[in-house]
């Protein structure tokens, strides 16, 4: 039996204008987002949306938000005082918000009072619900809301609008019980629920008959991933393993991983899966103990370069990258310098670095002695210098060597020149050979050797 879809507000809208109303969807924040955005994109395309890029040419717009830095939370404040202005010229024009902040109450206090032309808002909990929303808007004439405050249950077998036909993200676990100090994840997206596993090899194989060859698994920390399948308990190695003898899919991407769960099971699935790539994001945060300490991240500067020596012995050619955290409430000097010295012992391939951002209701909120402006600053700036003169020294000793590149596409700056990922996750940028149509090289692996380095990215040229 076909699924019975109400479609209030497509069939009003056809017969009002004559044509399928337009939807445009702005994501901030993670892949976590964008695929939930791929997600909300899907259900819509099946009710008959079609997809723009262009807001001020849409009749439905949406925004799904991040909490994570106050950065997000500026830049979604921002964008919907633009929505209001379309929405003066068009009072038609339904602006929806959803994601992350939504399951902040006082983002939801002050979108009641001072936001009233936003129509329909809705949480993390129950993204789907967010077509009937819009429906029930033009049937009740009234604002809709709703935001559950956990998750109910794992809902299977959502539509998805890929982004890109080659390549999928696919949802092992929702959810993060780790609570680091600083982190608002653990509140908006709730407890940790991995997702059965017989559902994602499921998921998995039918993404690769539509042409899927790379799968980006993901997770707040895909290390606990625990699935209950018919036959007990899987753990995230064993997913791995039934991943990796899936026809037709070429590689594997997880992220992220929280270093206190990296498991030696999880490490030596990097040498005996030929599909996973050896390629690493290890968040550390800090490289100072007492820092660790006070983030709650449960391990100490030993464990984890103890851990990282263990990865490069087990895999020599591993890419590490990692995320970190500049001005956390109390950090001192002498802490930062531990950072520092952190980052020339690793030597990341590539390290994202983000200054401390009050989240409210955190533990961290309520620290004292949070890090002056200008200090925060400063140590910011070293950082990324440090950090960026080895990306650079590391991308060098590339050059000569010959990667397999699956192509993701045409550069951003070239039509001539396609763009791709190593094995490793390195950017490399190659010109379409003479005679060659780039189009069709699109979702290829292809043997691609670099030469010539930049601090983020390598240029090749095909073999
Ligand atoms: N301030 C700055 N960075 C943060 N992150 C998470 N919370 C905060 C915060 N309050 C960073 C962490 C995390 C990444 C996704 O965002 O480094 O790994
Ligand atoms: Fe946030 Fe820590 Fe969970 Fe990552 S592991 S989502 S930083 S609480």
């Amino acid at each position: 039996m076909n699924k019975i879809i109400k479609n209030t507000f497509v069939e009003n809208f056809v017969e009002n204008h004559g044509r399928e109303p337009r939807v445009s969807i702005t994501t901030f924040g993670c892949q976590m987002n964008e695929h939930d955005s791929e997600i909300v994109m899907g259900l819509l395309n099946e009710r008959g949306y079609t997809q723009i890029d262009d807001r001020d040419a849409a009749d439905v717009a949406i925004l799904n938000t991040c909490s994570v830095r106050e950065n997000a939370d500026k830049r979604f404040f921002g964008t919907l005082g633009q929505l209001k202005k379309l929405k003066e010229k068009n009072p038609s024009f339904v602006t929806c918000v959803c994601g992350c902040m939504m399951q902040q109450q006082h983002i939801i206090d002050k979108l009641k009072t001072s936001y009233p032309w936003v129509d329909v808002i809705v949480g993390t909990h129950n993204i789907h619900t967010l077509p009937d929303l819009i429906d029930n808007l033009i049937e009740e004439k009234q604002r809709q809301m709703e935001i559950l405050p956990e998750a109910v249950e794992i809902i299977e077998e959502l539509p998805s609008q890929r982004l890109f036909k080659h390549k999928a993200l696919v949802n092992i676990m929702y959810g993060c019980n780790n609570f680091c100090t600083y982190c608002i994840v653990p509140y908006t997206r709730g407890r940790e629920r991995s997702r059965a596993p017989e559902h994602i090899v499921q998921e998995i194989r039918k993404l690769v008959e539509d042409g899927v060859v790379e799968v980006m698994l993901l997770g707040q920390n895909v290390n606990s991933y625990r699935g209950y399948g018919e036959d007990g308990v899987w753990e995230f190695p064993r997913l791995l393993e039934e991943i990796n003898q899936i026809e037709g899919l070429e590689r594997i991407r997880f992220m992220t991983s929280h270093p206190k769960d990296m498991s030696d099971d999880l490490i030596s699935s990097f040498r005996k899966l030929n599909k996973l790539s050896k390629y690493v994001h290890l968040p550390v945060q800090a490289g100072s103990d007492r820092v660790l300490k006070k983030m709650n991240r449960r391990y100490k500067v030993s464990d984890y370069l103890a851990l990282i020596d263990k990865l490069r012995k087990t895999v020599p050619e591993i890419t590490i990258s990692t995320d970190i955290i500049v001005g956390f409430p109390g950090e001192t000097e002498e802490d930062f310098e531990g950072t520092l010295a952190l980052v020339e012992r690793v030597r990341y391939d590539s390290a994202f670095t983000f200054l401390y951002s009050i989240r409210k209701d955190t533990p961290a909120e309520k620290f004292r002695e949070q890090v002056e402006e200008s200090i925060k600053h400063e140590r910011f700036n070293r950082l990324v210098d440090a950090v960026n003169k080895i990306s650079a020294e590391k991308n060098r000793e590339y050059v000569g060597r010959t990667f397999s590149v699956l192509v993701d596409g045409f550069s951003k700056t070239s039509n001539m020149a396609l763009t791709g990922r190593t094995d490793g996750f390195k950017l490399i940028n190659f010109p379409v050979p003479n005679g060659l149509d780039g189009e069709k090289l699109i979702g290829k692996v292809l043997d691609v050797e670099v030469t010539e380095a930049k601090t983020f990215s390598l240029e090749g040229k095909l073999v």
